[in-house]
């Protein structure tokens, strides 16, 4: 019961990986928002979860909805004490078939999205004045370019590094910022990856996705369950002294 007690919100946490956390959230005791764009689906996640867990419909690009959100919480709860900002969408093209309105909506999502849930949430905390954690998504494609998909890691990149600035910005309010960079993961978005990249490699559908896999030095693709112990750990008073850093968390991907 790492977080008995703690107030959790957690972005795009209907499905995936931030379902995984909300599960291991609700595990550790914590109160967890499943705030998701798919508001049956997150219904449908925190009937799954219990009483531990309640539906929010929450788009991260939209200004009312963040604060709407973030009202709802200290409603429910009393406080908000950690947000993870996991919700983000993918998209990959050659360089040169690049379009403006897919640039326009990564970066509305993945990186707007996060700054200004991470201010709205910084906003709420301090007024509580009890501190907090804050926990970016970022990716192995946010430490380096990749030919097809320039956009996405572009997204993460400058989540890496919203999470340094906002994590020496905030910690004089005891707001820990930390990130965490998954390698591959088994989810819903993995499928859209392959399917992707069997239309611009020319490959079957599936092969991406197994030679990926077979590419990790553990063996294996991940499972979002096994980047929970980060985020738990990231969120509990183990993590107080944590400040401003992006773990990854990939079977040893990125070292290979
Ligand atoms: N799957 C991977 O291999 C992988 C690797 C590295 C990083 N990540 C990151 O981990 C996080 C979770 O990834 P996933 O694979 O579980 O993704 P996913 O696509 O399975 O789930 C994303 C969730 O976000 C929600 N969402 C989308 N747009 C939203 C919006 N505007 N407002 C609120 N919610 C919205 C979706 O409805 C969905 O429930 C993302 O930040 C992703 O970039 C994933």
């Amino acid at each position: 019961m790492r977080l008995k007690g703690k107030s959790a919100l957690i972005t795009g946490s209907a499905r995936g990986i931030g379902r995984a956390f909300a599960e291991a959230y609700a595990r550790e005791g914590a109160t967890v928002a499943i705030a998701d764009i798919d508001l049956e689906a997150a219904q449908a996640t925190a009937k799954a979860i219990g009483s531990a867990a309640y539906a929010l419909r929450l788009d991260v690009t939209d200004q009312s909805s963040i604060e709407a959100a973030v009202k709802a919480v200290e409603e429910k709860t009393g406080g908000l004490d950690v947000l993870i900002n996991n919700a983000a969408i993918f998209d990959l093209a050659p360089i040169v078939e690049i379009t403006r309105a897919s640039y326009e909506k990564l970066f509305a999502v993945n990186v707007a999205g996060t700054l200004f849930m991470l201010q709205a949430a910084a906003r709420s905390m301090i007024a509580r004045g009890k501190g907090g954690r804050i926990i970016n998504m970022a990716s192995q494609a946010g430490r380096r370019g990749e030919p097809l998909v320039a956009v996405y890691c572009a997204t993460k990149a400058a989540v890496i590094s919203l999470t340094q600035s906002a994590g020496l910005d905030l910690i004089k309010h005891r707001i820990n910022v930390n990130g965490i960079a998954p390698g591959v993961v088994d989810s819903d978005m993995w499928d859209q990856v392959d399917a992707l990249f069997a239309k611009y490699e020319n490959r079957p559908k599936g092969e991406k996705k197994r030679l990926v896999g077979e590419g990790v030095p553990y063996g294996r693709m991940g499972k979002p369950e096994d980047l929970a112990g980060m985020a738990v750990f990231l969120a509990s008073d183990e993590a107080d002294y944590i400040v401003a850093q992006t773990y990854n968390v990939d079977g040893g991907q990125w070292m290979s």
